[in-house]
């Protein structure tokens, strides 16, 4: 080997090296920035903006907490559905009364929330969900 050959030889290891190491460290900052990214996926609902949960938080905060603590796992961190039904649009299809009805004795999945002597939420709690729910158009 010429001094020519041994530095383009020695070039071409660490050239090599790094292609071992860095694809790995690329790897390692890839894998946690898409972690980061699920995670503020997850807290904000998936890519839109704000969710109607983040809008309604102000006006209904009771309904809105309410909703977090017993509703979201079936209904979606933004009302989209799942288990349960899409409420994006709940107040346009079904009257305050009907909302409020469904949340008292439930449906299927949907538990009762005003089971007699074994109620889960008050009175006044289904009230809140109810005037939330039914401003949705
Ligand atoms: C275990 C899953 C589950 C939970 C928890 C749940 N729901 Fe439901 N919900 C459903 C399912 C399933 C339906 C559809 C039932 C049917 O069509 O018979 C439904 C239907 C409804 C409806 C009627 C929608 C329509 O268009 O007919 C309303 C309103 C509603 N849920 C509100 C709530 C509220 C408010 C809470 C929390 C206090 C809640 N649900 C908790 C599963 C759930």
């Amino acid at each position: 080997m010429g001094k020519t050959d041994k530095k383009a030889f020695a070039r071409s290891c660490a050239a090599t090296l790094t292609m071992n190491v860095k694809p790995k460290t690329n790897l390692t900052r890839i894998a946690s920035m898409m972690l980061g990214i699920l995670a503020v996926a997850v807290v904000t609902g998936c890519g839109s903006s704000r969710t109607i949960l983040q809008q309604d938080a102000a006006q209904y905060p009771e309904a809105v907490r309410l909703y977090q603590n017993g509703c979201i796992t079936c209904h979606g961190s933004n009302l989209q559905g799942g288990i349960g039904l899409n409420l994006q649009h709940v107040g346009s299809r079904l009257t305050a009364a009907q909302i409020r009805h469904r949340i008292e004795v439930g449906s299927g999945p949907m538990p009762a929330y005003a089971a007699p002597g074994d109620a889960i939420l008050t009175s006044a709690q289904i009230t809140a969900l109810t005037n939330w729910l039914a401003s949705k158009k």
